[in-house]
């Protein structure tokens, strides 16, 4: 099988990594593949931050934290707690890929596509990942202006998705596949 399909096929949700950085070189690579994603009419509306500070990476945790119990989602904190001590499961590098506010609808899918051009880069370099949904409430919060002031974010921006990368620390069964959802029409 063709390396790009095993890449697909082996990349997984990784909620544990090692601490260990990564290489400039494999940030670089990263990048590189971010910025080759496809876009609407190639408009390339994306902002990304590469953040590898983990003191940001904690503040974002921590505000994410915050802002579920500040609202009482007590079934999150749970789900999260069973997990790890942070939403971004000690990620050396978390991407941040952003919005501008009122896009259109093809902006959420651009930035979607962008985060699984980088799913599959990193599994590729035999890294691993986990696409944060869950990084929004980091912004949501009393701390989120802190956040955003700490990560040079553009104005008229919103967050789109966000993507943990790292050393995997752990292993896990691919999901269910439910090859009924598929219909070839001939
Ligand atoms: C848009 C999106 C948001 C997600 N948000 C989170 C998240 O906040 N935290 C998390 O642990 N996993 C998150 N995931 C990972 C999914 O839970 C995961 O893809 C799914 O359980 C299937 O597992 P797999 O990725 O290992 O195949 C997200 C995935 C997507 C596509």
């Amino acid at each position: 099988m063709n390396t790009t399909i095993q890449a697909i096929l082996n990349r997984r949700s990784i909620r544990n990594f090692a601490a260990t950085p990564l290489k400039q070189e494999e940030i670089d690579a990263l990048v590189a593949a971010a910025l080759a994603s496809p876009t609407a009419m190639n408009r390339q509306l994306w902002a990304f931050r590469f953040i590898t500070s983990q003191t940001l990476i904690a503040a974002m945790n921590d505000a994410a934290l915050c802002h579920f119990r500040e609202t009482g989602d007590q079934a999150t904190l749970v789900r999260i707690a069973a997990r790890h001590e942070s939403i971004f499961y000690g990620a050396p590098l978390l991407v941040v890929i952003a919005m501008p506010a009122g896009a259109g609808r093809y902006a959420p899918i651009d930035a979607g596509i962008a985060a699984q051009n980088l799913a599959i880069a990193a599994q590729s370099l035999g890294l691993g990942s986990c696409i944060i949904g869950m990084a929004s409430a980091s912004f949501a919060g009393a701390g989120g202006q802190t956040i955003l002031n700490q990560m040079d974010w553009p104005e008229g921006y919103e967050f789109a998705i966000s993507i943990a990368i790292g050393h995997p620390a752990m292993t896990k069964e691919a999901h269910e596949i439910h090859p009924e959802k598929v219909r070839q029409i001939r």
